[in-house]
C-alpha cells in the first residue's frame, strides 16, 4: 500500500521561488496556539516566534532577558496550531555568540524541542562561522541585518541603520556573505529602502523587510503592533491594520458593566 502525504507546508525552496517568481511573502510574529491557528488560516507563508516575545509576552523592556527554555516553551503551542506556514525560533542575546559550537548544539536543542522548521539569528560577518556550521549540520538559518535589537546596549538605541556610503556598504556586504553561506532568507529592520533593493537585487535568498519600504521580497511585522494591541507603539514603518487594542477594552467594560448590573448571564446562557 503507497501513503501520499500531500505537502502543503511552506518550504525554503518554495521561498526561493517566490523571490525568484516575483511574489511577494508575508510574515508575521506568533507567540501562541490560538492566534497562530487564525494566522495560519488567513494564509500566512512565514511565522516568527521572535526574542520580541520578551517584549510583548513577558513585558520586559528589552529582548535581552528572554531565555532558551521560555522560547521553545512559546514555539511548541505556535508549532502545533502551524499546518502550512513555515515556523521559525528566534534565538535569544547569548545562546549563539560564544563558540560555532554552542551555536549549532543550541540550534539544534531549540529546533528538536520545539519542532520549528528553522531558526534565526542577528548578526553579519562577526557570526558567519556559526552560520556556516549551523547549515553544515543541517539547520535552516534565517540571518537579520539592519537594526538588530539584542545589540541595543552596544548601538545605543533604535535609529535607522545602513545610514552614510560605510555603513550601507558593511550591511551590503554582511548580506552577501550570509547569502553564501547559505541563509535561506535575511531579515532587513529599519533601513533606507535604497539600501534594501540593493541588498535585495545583490542576494539569490529572499529578503524580508521591516521599516525597509516595499523593495524587499517580502514584509514582516510584529502580530500584536500591526492588530494594534500595543497601542502606543506607532513607528513611522507600522501599519495597524485593526484596533483591537479600542475592541478588548470595550468588551471587558461591557463585560464588568454585565457583571455588575446582573444582566450577564441571562437565561439562554444559564442551566
Ligand atoms: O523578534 C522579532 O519580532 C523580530 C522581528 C522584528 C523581525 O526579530
Amino acid at each position: 500500500m503507497s501513503v501520499h502525504i500531500q505537502n502543503s507546508r511552506m518550504t525554503t525552496t518554495r521561498l526561493r521561488k517566490m523571490k525568484q517568481e516575483g511574489e511577494k511573502i508575508a510574515m508575521l510574529t506568533s507567540y501562541d496556539f490560538t492566534l497562530t491557528r487564525l494566522l495560519d488560516e488567513a494564509g500566512i507563508e512565514m511565522i516568527l516566534v521572535g526574542d520580541s516575545a520578551s517584549n510583548i509576552v513577558c513585558g520586559n523592556r528589552y529582548t535581552l532577558p528572554i531565555t532558551i527554555e521560555e522560547m521553545i516553551f512559546l514555539t511548541k503551542g505556535v508549532v502545533r496550531a502551524a499546518e502550512h506556514a513555515l515556523v521559525v525560533i528566534d534565538m535569544p542575546f547569548g545562546s549563539y555568540q560564544v563558540s560555532e559550537e554552542q551555536a549549532v548544539s543550541n540550534a539544534l536543542k531549540m529546533m528538536k524541542e520545539s519542532g520549528a522548521d528553522a531558526v534565526k539569528l542577528e548578526g553579519g560577518e562577526e557570526i558567519l562561522p556559526a552560520i556556516r556550521h549551523m547549515v553544515q549540520a543541517g539547520v535552516p538559518v534565517m540571518g537579520h541585518l539592519g537594526l538588530t535589537p539584542q545589540s541595543v546596549n552596544q548601538l545605543g538605541g533604535y535609529g535607522l541603520r545602513g545610514k552614510g556610503e560605510a555603513e550601507a556598504e558593511k550591511l551590503l556586504n554582511d548580506a552577501k556573505l550570509l547569502d553564501e553561506a547559505g541563509c535561506f532568507a535575511i531579515v532587513l529592520e529599519k533601513i533606507p529602502a535604497e539600501l534594501a533593493k540593493r541588498v535585495t537585487e545583490a542576494v539569490s535568498c529572499p529578503t524580508i523587510g521591516i521599516g525597509a519600504g516595499n523593495v524587499t521580497d517580502g514584509q514582516v511585522l510584529v502580530l500584536h503592533d500591526m492588530l494594534g494591541l500595543n497601542e502606543g507603539f506607532k513607528p513611522k514603518f507600522l501599519r495597524q491594520f485593526a484596533q483591537l487594542g479600542e475592541d478588548v477594552k470595550n468588551a471587558v467594560s461591557n463585560y464588568i458593566a454585565a457583571v455588575k448590573d446582573s444582566s450577564f448571564p441571562n437565561q439562554e446562557e444559564s442551566y
